[in-house]
């Protein structure tokens, strides 16, 4: 691959944008220079919503492999761009739609909600999908009485059962970042800085929950740090939020929540940071890797998609 400098990568993706009508979209999880260089950065949610409604013709995803579809589904007729297709995600691929099928027949008679960090084809075999910003709620927009079904994050479906009450039998699956945190590093954190407060993100396992002061998507955990008063946070998500909360918040200090063991110390997702300025240069100006499904699949697969911005949108979300 070609090398440039820092400069000259984010001035030529910024002209190759302007020529392509491109537009690209970032997680919160992807580093500082790429949020930097992004029309728009956000949680799951608020991607998906911004996915389904632009007027660019490309679509380059800096996130993972789940999200460049989901984007895909959205805007069928755009191209969208992913680029490294090894972004995956470890939760999404826990569940395979063979697995999957046999769990929703040994389970029969409930609404399939599927976390959008799923595969097309999961989505496809689900009802409604949510997101960690809107997954109480869409269980809450259901009547009591009716019996749910939850994939793939054990962690998330279990906050949401424990939120709403419901019938809830969920998927027993984990994101590799999450399910890491250790308990014990954090609880130490909280002792050498008193004043501090730690804020968590559902996809963590209970222990680390039961600690928080505060839990909550990316996008809720970073209103949550200009809101509150606190001048401390110890933050259990990955770690690439901390830009946004710094830039919220210059005035405050944020302590990445350490996990139980990892070569080099830090909480960031594998697959999210396998996404480089360079390899965002090369794939604009190359219009490769893109992202292409089958009609049918992705026919099936927004329906639950689009009935989570539906009741997204009525609820003000
Ligand atoms: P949110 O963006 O919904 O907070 O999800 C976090 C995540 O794990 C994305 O991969
Ligand atoms: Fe998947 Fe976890 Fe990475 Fe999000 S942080 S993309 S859930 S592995």
């Amino acid at each position: 691959m070609e090398k440039l400098s820092p400069e000259q990568y984010i001035s030529e993706i910024k002209r190759m944008k302007a020529e392509k009508n491109a537009i690209i979209l970032a997680h919160y999880y992807q580093t500082g220079d790429i949020q930097d260089i992004a029309d728009f950065v956000g949680d799951s949610l608020a991607l998906s919503q911004k996915a389904a409604a632009n007027d660019a013709d490309i679509i380059l995803f800096a996130g993972v492999k789940f999200m460049a579809e989901t984007a895909k589904i959205l805007s069928p007729s755009k191209i969208v761009l992913l680029p490294d297709m090894m972004a995956g995600c470890s939760l999404a691929d826990s569940c395979t739609p063979e697995e999957f099928k046999e769990f929703k027949k040994n389970h029969p008679g409930r609404t399939v909600i599927t976390y959008v960090n799923s595969t097309a084809e999961i989505k496809a075999m689900s009802d409604i999908t949510c997101t960690s910003s809107n997954a109480v709620e869409i269980v809450n927009s259901l009547p009591q009485d009716e019996k749910i079904l939850f994939a793939p994050d054990r962690n998330l479906g279990n906050y949401i059962l424990n939120k709403t009450g419901k019938d809830i039998v969920v998927w027993n699956g984990t994101c590799h970042v999450h399910e890491e945190f250790s308990l014990e590093a954090i609880l130490k954190l909280k002792k050498e800085n008193r004043d501090s407060k730690i804020i968590v993100h559902p996809e963590c396992e209970l222990p680390v929950r039961m600690v928080a002061d505060f839990i909550g998507s990316t996008a809720a955990l970073l209103q949550f740090t200009k809101s509150d008063s606190c001048k401390t946070f110890i933050i259990a998500t990955e770690a690439g939020i901390i830009h946004q909360m710094i830039k919220l918040n210059p005035d405050k200090s944020f302590i990445p929540a350490p996990p139980r063991d990892s070569t080099c110390g830090c909480s960031e997702c594998s697959f999210m940071k396998l996404i480089t300025m360079e390899k965002i240069y090369s794939c604009l100006k190359k219009c490769s890797p893109e992202i292409n499904m089958d009609n049918e699949l992705m026919d099936k697969a927004r329906i639950p998609i689009v009935r989570m911005l539906d009741i997204s949108e009525k609820l003000n979300l």
